[in-house]
């Protein structure tokens, strides 16, 4: 397909998938926050879930203190995977991440049932670099980002199961993230209910933090 012909029809998935508070911010975010509908298949989505299944359930789901960030999960940070998942992971790198950007090298597992959610945050810089990139698995969700000096912007992503969302620029330093809970989980008018959702989270390293440096942990 022509360059111009594949743009448009990404123009037309994004549509989709991210809405916002008005064109400009669409627009101005259209590199920095994108979803990609469909970026597993079914099998490769079956591939993950049966390989992190095991691990998850020795953990409990935690539901914590008022002010931590996220509630109703339980987490792993994964650095040994199946030949087959690591050519997925491989699929994400190549997708999001620019060719010898380093990355954290354990992948961030996070499950969150039913009722659990993602606070507003932004992710530590300290431990995270300038691109954030996870696979949905199980749950449709809402993913709301608000800039942080100017509430009145904002946008949500649209997560179906087996799709990839990039974080990266603008849209991870100046904007918080957060997953809705189900009550509130709607994609404008549309109600997107929720279930337990798996997600798998590939982060850039800081860049004091490029090669040589020890790894970090989690952000
Ligand atoms: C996080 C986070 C979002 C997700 O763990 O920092 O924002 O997709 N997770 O699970
Ligand atoms: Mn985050």
């Amino acid at each position: 397909m022509a360059g111009g012909g594949r743009r448009a029809l990404r123009a037309l998935a994004r549509s989709g998938c991210v809405r916002g508070s008005g064109p400009a911010v669409v627009s101005r975010l259209q590199d920095a926050a994108v979803v990609q509908p469909g970026f597993l298949s079914e099998d490769e989505e079956e591939t993950l879930s049966r390989e992190l299944e095991p691990e998850l359930r020795r953990r409990r789901y935690e539901y914590d203190h008022w002010d931590a960030a996220i509630h109703g999960f339980r987490e792993t940070e994964k650095s040994r995977w199946s030949a087959a998942s690591r050519a997925i992971l491989q699929r994400v790198q190549a997708a999001a991440f620019s060719p010898g950007q380093p990355l954290l090298s354990p992948v961030h597992v996070l499950d969150l049932e039913a009722r659990g959610y993602v606070k507003p945050h932004v992710d530590s810089i300290k431990f995270c670099g300038a691109t954030i990139a996870g696979l949905s698995l199980l749950s449709p969700s809402v993913m709301r980002l608000v800039h942080t000096q100017e509430p009145g912007q904002w946008l949500e992503l649209l997560l179906e199961p087996r799709s990839l969302y990039i974080l990266r620029g603008s849209a991870r330093y100046d904007f918080s993230h957060e997953i809705l809970r189900d009550e509130e989980s709607y994609f404008g008018e549309r109600r997107i209910p929720r279930s337990r959702r798996i997600s798998v989270i590939c982060r850039s390293l800081p860049e004091d933090l490029e090669p040589g440096q020890p790894p970090s942990p989690a952000c």
